[in-house]
């Protein structure tokens, strides 16, 4: 575990590396004035020498080992007025650089108010993850110590805790979205809930294929009827007293989408072991809030199967009967996620929560639209739709509002059931959003399609490419706000 800790100033603080904001054109952050006194002619040579202005996300580091209490200086361009996600960003542009040593003094947590000492923790924190567990050479990473300069011990020590707990959580669905699809079936992930459960001290119910029937879970049944690994209904329930409000919080869990016998070609399949991110985000999130101990009740739901062609597999042209009674023509198996989240929806509306969010990598035409890093956001009141973009927006991660016309909603008429799972080419992942809005009643609910940015395509700042835990920021944050 990190230790995260505060020291008075720099002059007596030591670390193997001294990380150190810029805010625009060679403007000073906090500890700047210090470092330019201390180093002189030598700072202003090697920027020049490196050409370094301090452009927003750019870095620049020093060996200052003769010169300062510490080996290395990092310097971190933020932007002129940084709002915490940008000083996240900056933190973990840094941590990229400092895998290898051991400790790291900063001061970039001073740039913005309280939300910014959480906010450079969990940069630092989420820039040090790699997934090596299937490499011969791993790398991981050594830091052990992060000090914040000029903190209050007492006052750091709760956002320690805090950022330690949503980056385990971001962690823990990176870790099972980077997973290979053959070790996470779905009975891998209801061990890893089950674990979640213990440890959290979380109810857990899980529904295997003997009760689907009695369930009425009739998209999952269709799903899982080409693999041949069992499916589950995965609940999880955290049940605080005198509870302040109830969100149910619902993930697609597809542990790999071929298509079914709407196969993919091959490179569509490339990445579809990541179509179970937004149960990872589900079970993430569960995770981190039994930690935080928020006083609000929570029912976490996610279908977990495969999407595979095997002799059983359901065809294009039957029909299914998700848990509320709508039928639905199947005329795209590949259109799998809408059919199990059907019944996942339907089982936590009819609790009547007062906001039902799910995440979901729903559809390739929400990239397409957004690119990867933004997730679109859609929703059935003007209420749920605000929540979850304030709840983003204090979060720091990107969602962008959609559509939801009822003018579309003849794109999913069939003509021999009450809906089909396709919709027009045009507007996919609208159709799509129109399709899982037929689950939910009345309730209030809002869905992120996060077929984008549950994978980021790169390194940068605080994210590494692959799987991201999108999703579990924004999630705890509602969470949080529905108890304040
Ligand atoms: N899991 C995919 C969506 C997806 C595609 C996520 C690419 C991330 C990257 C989903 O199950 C799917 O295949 N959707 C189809 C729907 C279509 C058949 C109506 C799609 O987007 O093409
Ligand atoms: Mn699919
Ligand atoms: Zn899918």
């Amino acid at each position: 575990m990190t230790e995260i800790q505060a020291a008075p100033d720099l002059a007596s603080a030591t670390a193997d590396v001294l990380v150190v904001p810029v805010l625009g054109e060679r403007n000073w952050g906090p500890g700047g004035e210090w470092l330019a006194g201390e180093l002189g002619d030598f700072l202003t040579d090697y920027l020049d020498e490196l050409d370094f202005q301090g452009k927003p996300g750019s870095v620049a580091s020093l060996p200052v080992r003769d010169r300062l209490s510490f080996k290395r200086l990092v310097l971190v361009g933020v932007g002129t007025d940084p709002d915490p996600e940008q000083i996240r960003q900056g933190a973990g542009a840094a941590g990229k650089l400092i895998t290898r040593d051991e400790s790291v003094a900063t001061t970039i947590h001073q740039l913005d108010g309280p939300g910014s000492v959480l906010a450079a923790l969990e940069g630092f924190l989420l820039s040090q993850y790699r997934f090596d567990k299937y490499r011969t050479e791993k790398k991981p990473s050594k830091l052990e110590r992060i000090l914040l300069i000029d903190a209050d011990e007492a006052e750091i020590a709760p956002l320690a805790d805090r950022a330690r707990v949503i980056a385990d959580a971001v962690n823990l669905a990176r870790d099972l979205i980077n997973e290979p699809p053959a070790a996470k079936s779905p009975n891998t992930l209801v061990e890893v809930a089950r674990q979640i459960a213990t440890t959290g001290d979380l109810d857990v119910t899980v529904y295997g294929p003997d009760q689907f029937e009695a369930e009425r879970f009739g998209g999952l049944i269709g799903v899982a009827a080409g693999s041949h690994e069992p499916a589950a209904m995965i609940v999880l329930r955290h049940e605080p007293a005198d509870p302040k409000g109830f969100i149910a919080i619902v993930g697609k869990g597809i542990v790999f989408d071929s298509g079914g016998l709407s196969l993919k070609p091959p490179s569509g399949m490339e990445t579809m072991k990541t179509d179970m991110s937004g149960a990872a985000v589900v079970l993430a999130t569960m995770q981190a809030i039994a930690a935080l101990d928020v006083p609000v009740r929570v029912v976490g739901v996610t279908p977990v199967t495969e999407n595979m062609p095997g002799g059983g597999a359901q065809r294009p042209g039957d029909v299914l009967t998700p848990r509320n009674g709508t039928t639905v023509e199947v005329l795209n198996t590949d259109a799998e996620g809408r059919l199990v989240l059907a019944d996942a929806l339907s089982l936590v509306a009819e609790e009547e929560p007062d906001l039902i969010v799910d995440a979901a990598t729903l559809t390739g035409a929400c990239p397409v639209a957004l690119g990867e890093k933004i997730a679109g956001l859609w929703g059935n009141t003007d209420e749920a739709i605000d929540r979850v973009k304030a709840a983003a927006s204090d979060a720091g991660e990107a969602v962008w509002h959609m559509p939801l016309p009822g003018y579309y909603r003849k794109n999913i008429d069939s003509d021999v059931a009450d809906i089909k799972n396709t919709g027009t080419r045009y507007g996919g992942s609208i159709n799509a959003a129109l399709f899982l809005k037929e689950f939910v009643g009345e309730v209030p609910w809002a869905h992120l399609d996060i077929a984008g940015p549950a994978r980021w395509p790169d390194d940068e700042h605080y994210q590494v490419k692959g799987g991201s835990g999108f999703g579990v920021r924004t999630l705890v944050k509602l969470i949080e706000q529905a108890g304040e």
